[in-house]
């Protein structure tokens, strides 16, 4: 069959390149595939098939009561699956797609309940990256992509860092170079009228509220039901224990066996291996790089790792900080 993947030989080595009509033949078949985006990679599968996104779940195994966001497009037939959308939310895409933005709408039921764990809305997204564009341009459906990171370890910003998580339950990754912002989408959702943030990311609150005319509130976080889970307290975690510094604190008495991860430059005590994210003080380069980093550190058997948070008043302080504190909380 000439546009038939081979299965066989490739379920004894997945594979990792860029070969686009590779990937979009697995995933016509149901298959999972890696996809790179500008805020993280995603393992995307699609969306219009309960099957096809099942065996996502399972690979990552993820609970599931955890929705996945749903990619699309610039031609995709999106409001086809919606009920309906929200001028704000019409203001929001106009500003801000394709990039880190995911809008909450509610769903039609073309979108598998699978898809939103039974929630009545779907998150939508048109990522940016070239490639993942590409590759939805060559398909007839949108693909769920929840991060390509097992359930709550630390999401890839690599092509690598998907291949060596994953075996045969993922056949091939597209590999997009490193992805560019570094942090998950930033996820809005719409209530009473008004537009709330359900998950900080790439595009800031300042962003938001120069297109809504108001600083969206943030959704109270919850244990029990997160309406997110990148509003679990534990999230994105490394599992070498991890310790926040606050951006004014000074050093503790630090052991021989530690890391320092510091977002920007400064003096530090010099017996300590020392990570900084970005040597000219920008935090959007720090963002970038902050998954990897986490990731190296974790993997190099340090007995902790210290990271500093980044001053409020710096543009990404939110979201990264945000990132720090969901990966240092305690299990
Ligand atoms: O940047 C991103 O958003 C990346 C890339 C791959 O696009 N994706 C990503 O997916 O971060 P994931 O699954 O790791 O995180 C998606 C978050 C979850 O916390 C999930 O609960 C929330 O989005 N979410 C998805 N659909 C939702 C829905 N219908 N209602 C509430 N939250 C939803
Ligand atoms: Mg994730």
């Amino acid at each position: 069959m000439p546009n038939k993947p081979n299965l066989d030989r490739n379920r004894h080595a997945p594979s990792i390149g860029t070969d686009l009509g590779l990937a979009a033949r697995y995933l016509q078949q149901g298959l999972p595939v890696g996809m790179p985006t500008e805020t993280v990679y995603g393992m995307a599968a699609n969306a219009l098939d309960a099957e096809a996104v099942a065996r996502v779940f399972k690979a990552k195994k993820r609970p599931d009561f955890d929705p996945l966001i749903v990619h699309i497009g610039p031609n995709s037939p999106f409001r086809e699956w919606v009920r309906e959308i929200p001028t704000e939310a019409e203001a929001l895409m106009a500003a801000f797609w394709p990039g880190p933005l995911t809008l909450l709408l509610p769903k039609t039921e073309r979108i598998p309940d699978l898809v939103t764990s039974g929630l009545d809305r779907v998150g939508l997204r048109m990522p940016s990256h070239l490639m993942a564009l590409a590759l939805l341009d060559m398909l007839d459906f949108p693909l769920a992509a929840p991060s390509a990171n097992l359930f709550g370890y630390i999401s890839p910003t690599k092509a690598r860092h998907v291949r060596e998580a994953f075996g045969p339950e993922l056949p091939y990754v597209l590999d997009g170079g490193d992805c560019e912002v570094g942090l998950e989408s930033t996820i809005v959702g719409f209530e009473d009228g008004k537009a709330r943030v359900y998950r900080r990311g790439g595009i800031e609150s300042s962003a938001l509220a120069r297109v809504l005319g108001y600083l969206p509130e943030e959704r109270i976080r919850s244990e029990e039901h997160p309406a997110a889970p990148g509003m679990l307290s534990r999230h994105y975690a490394p599992r070498t224990p991890l310790s926040i510094l606050k951006s004014d604190q000074p050093w503790p008495e630090l052991g021989s066996n530690v890391a320092l991860i510091l977002p920007l430059a400064e003096a530090h005590p010099n017996h300590a291996n020392v990570w900084v994210l970005s040597q000219n003080n920008d935090p959007y380069e720090a963002a970038r790089k902050w998954y990897a980093c986490l990731r190296e550190a974790d993997q190099a058997g340090f007995s902790q790792i210290f990271v500093r948070m980044l001053p409020e008043h710096l543009p990404f302080a939110d979201a990264l900080n945000d990132k720090f504190v969901r990966a240092a909380a305690a299990p």
